[in-house]
């Protein structure tokens, strides 16, 4: 029997996969054989991610490109075909975030984090398409809980990651024709991550995160790449179309004590 979380031969395109969560998730394909291509934008992070994950002994590539420029995004997925051929899981991740006030944030703020989360997206599943290997593709969105937890200061991304989901269940639909699978997975707070760094800037806010979780833990990027690899394995063959949190059970406490802690911080 084939073992269903080996890579081998496999290509995985990770938009936005030179760190955090993201990068974790590139690194398990890596360790578990896979052939990894990562895009973000800075060459530096670029190169640092290719040579790490290089280090685990299969094939892998990286190209610098901003998930709002198509062209870019459309020529990394050409150049992926070429040098490794169709691409059997899509993870697409790339996403800002900044604590802010719908009422002070500019409205360039706002459609900065609009045009990297929602738009960027479907930039990277547009131009991922006609690489996608037909039948058998997976594709994974990374949402947050954001999504369906209304936070405060939180406007921009709340309504981008809202959007991120609708785009993994349309798809879902459209593409499952070819048996290209879609989903999202929603991690919860992942311990030393940019994210976190924004959301809970103090040991306090932190603690609080923790203890926000019924599992009373911060996540790992592992947890969040132990169910990129589950979803785009044959034990997921049937799963589509679904937003799946892997947070702890963060979620189901509405995200309550951080998020308030860090309201009042940013009263004062
Ligand atoms: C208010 C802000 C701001 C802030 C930036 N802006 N930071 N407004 N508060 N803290 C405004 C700027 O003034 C500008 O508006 C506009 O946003 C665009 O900013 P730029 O710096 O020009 O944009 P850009 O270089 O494209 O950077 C995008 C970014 C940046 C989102 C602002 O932070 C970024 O690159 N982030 C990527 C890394 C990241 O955020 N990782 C965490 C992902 S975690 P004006 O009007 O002045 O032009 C996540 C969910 C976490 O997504 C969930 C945890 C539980
Ligand atoms: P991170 O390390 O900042 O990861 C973001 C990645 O996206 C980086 O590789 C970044 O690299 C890239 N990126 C950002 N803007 C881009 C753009 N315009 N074009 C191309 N690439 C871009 O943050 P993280 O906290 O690990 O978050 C990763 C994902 O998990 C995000 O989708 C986030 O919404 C989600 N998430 C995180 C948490 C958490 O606890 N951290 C919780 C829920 C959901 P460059 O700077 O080189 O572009």
């Amino acid at each position: 029997m084939i073992s269903p979380l080996k890579f081998h031969d496999k290509t995985i395109f990770v938009a936005g996969g030179t760190s955090g969560i993201n990068f974790g998730i590139a690194e398990n394909f890596a360790a578990n054989g896979g052939n990894v291509v990562v895009m973000s934008r800075s060459q530096d992070k670029v190169d640092a991610a290719v040579e790490k994950l290089s280090s685990h002994g299969s094939k892998s590539m990286g190209f610098s490109a901003d998930v709002r420029d198509y062209d870019a995004v459309e020529n990394a997925f050409a150049e992926t075909e070429q040098a490794l051929g169709k691409i059997d899981v899509l993870v697409s991740g790339a996403a800002g975030n900044f604590p802010a006030r719908a009422a002070d944030m500019s409205p360039n703020a706002f459609k900065s984090v609009v045009d990297i989360d929602l738009l960027g997206s479907y930039h990277v599943l547009r131009a991922a398409y006609p690489h996608l290997k037909k039948p058998g593709a997976s594709v994974i969105n990374i949402s947050a809980p954001q999504a369906f937890v209304p936070m405060q200061l939180q406007s921009h991304v709340c309504a981008a990651k809202a959007g991120v989901d609708m785009l993994t269940r349309t798809l879902a639909m459209e593409w499952g024709a070819e048996n290209i699978r879609v989903n999202s997975i929603v991690p919860g707070p992942i311990k030393d991550t940019e994210g976190m760094a924004r959301l809970a800037p103090t040991p306090e806010l932190i603690e609080a995160a923790k203890n926000s979780v019924p599992l009373q833990e911060l996540g790992s990027t592992d947890d969040i790449g132990n169910a990129a690899m589950f979803l785009s394995s044959p034990m997921a063959s049937y799963i589509s179309g679904v937003v799946l949190p892997v947070d702890g059970g963060w979620s189901l406490n509405g995200a309550g004590i951080m998020m308030d802690s860090l309201v009042k911080m940013m009263s004062k």
